[in-house]
């Protein structure tokens, strides 16, 4: 089993579309996938095709209870042709009061989704989160194995990328396990320009060895995710199926990165009880 949070303080630069990428990717592959939204807007969960959720992910950090993610896990609505199908666990508008609240907890404000993740085993966690380093995100750096870091290629993404590393080294400092992982800097929205050309370069000389393969601006991307379709199942639409080969090569890196070798490990497992 591994966890992935999907991070970058900086807002719109593709955080959610590359969960909902790899989350297709993996689906694809045979992957059994949970994707936590950790994020008030719900991007995530409107993107699986969820909404109007049972339950939410609040209510479990609210609860504080060992194991309690299990009780707000619900299937996704990428239902057509998705085997196995990606579970979710909410996000709700709600969250954002949640944070403040949290803040005011002398005790566990930064472990509750850690708390709440025990005993999972689904084999992929992906945890999507807000465009903030506030305490959804840290909770997401506290209870993830691993962490991506998604930017654009464009004007101080360097220093944004620079930023939200230093965070994951803080957190590293606190966690007795020295965890999250780096599962690399991945590049989105990569266009054709000399400018995002200029600054993909850029990230490439500042982070030789994180650099992830990139995944490029293309409309069925934006599609898919506004639909609530895998892009993985865009059929013919224009660019459909090389972003949806780019998730691909991108799931192949990150889960090597987080030191899953051997992809059968993860493939076809049996259903587990969450
Ligand atoms: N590779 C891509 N090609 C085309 N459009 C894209 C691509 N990646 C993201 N977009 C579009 O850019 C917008 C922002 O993407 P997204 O919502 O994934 O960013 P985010 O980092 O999750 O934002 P937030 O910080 O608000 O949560 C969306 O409209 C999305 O469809
Ligand atoms: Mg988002």
């Amino acid at each position: 089993m591994v966890s992935i949070a999907v991070v970058n303080q900086k807002g719109g630069v593709g955080k959610t579309t590359v969960v909902l990428g790899l989350t297709s990717a993996a689906a694809q592959r045979g992957i059994r996938t949970l994707v936590v939204d950790m994020d008030p807007q719900g991007n995530a969960t409107t993107g699986l095709g969820v909404f109007e959720p049972t339950r939410s992910i609040d209510s479990v950090l609210v609860e504080e209870r060992p194991g309690g993610l299990r009780a707000t896990v619900e299937p996704t609505g990428w239902a057509t042709g998705c085997e196995p199908l990606p579970m979710l666990a909410a996000s709700s508008p709600s969250l954002a009061v949640r944070e403040a609240q949290l803040s005011t907890d002398p005790l566990g404000a930064q472990d509750r989704l850690r708390l709440a993740m025990r005993g999972n085993d689904v084999p992929l966690v992906l945890i999507d989160c807000p465009p903030s380093l506030g305490l959804l995100t840290i909770n997401a750096l506290f209870a993830a194995d691993a962490v991506l870091v998604v930017t654009e290629p464009g004007a101080w993404a360097v220093d944004g990328v620079g930023r939200m590393l230093q965070t994951v080294d803080r957190i590293r400092m606190r966690r007795p396990d020295g965890g999250p992982e780096a599962a690399g800097i991945v590049v989105n929205r990569l266009g054709r320009t000399r400018d995002g050309r200029y600054w993909n370069e850029q990230l490439i000389a500042a982070y030789p060895d994180q650099c992830l393969p990139p995944v490029r601006l293309r409309a069925a991307v934006a599609e898919a995710a506004a639909r609530s379709v895998p892009i993985h199942a865009m059929g013919r639409r224009p660019g459909a199926e090389e972003a949806a080969g780019e998730f691909d090569v991108l799931l192949d890196r990150v889960l090597h990165c987080c030191g899953c070798h051997d992809l059968h490990d993860l493939e076809h497992t049996s259903e587990g009880d969450i």
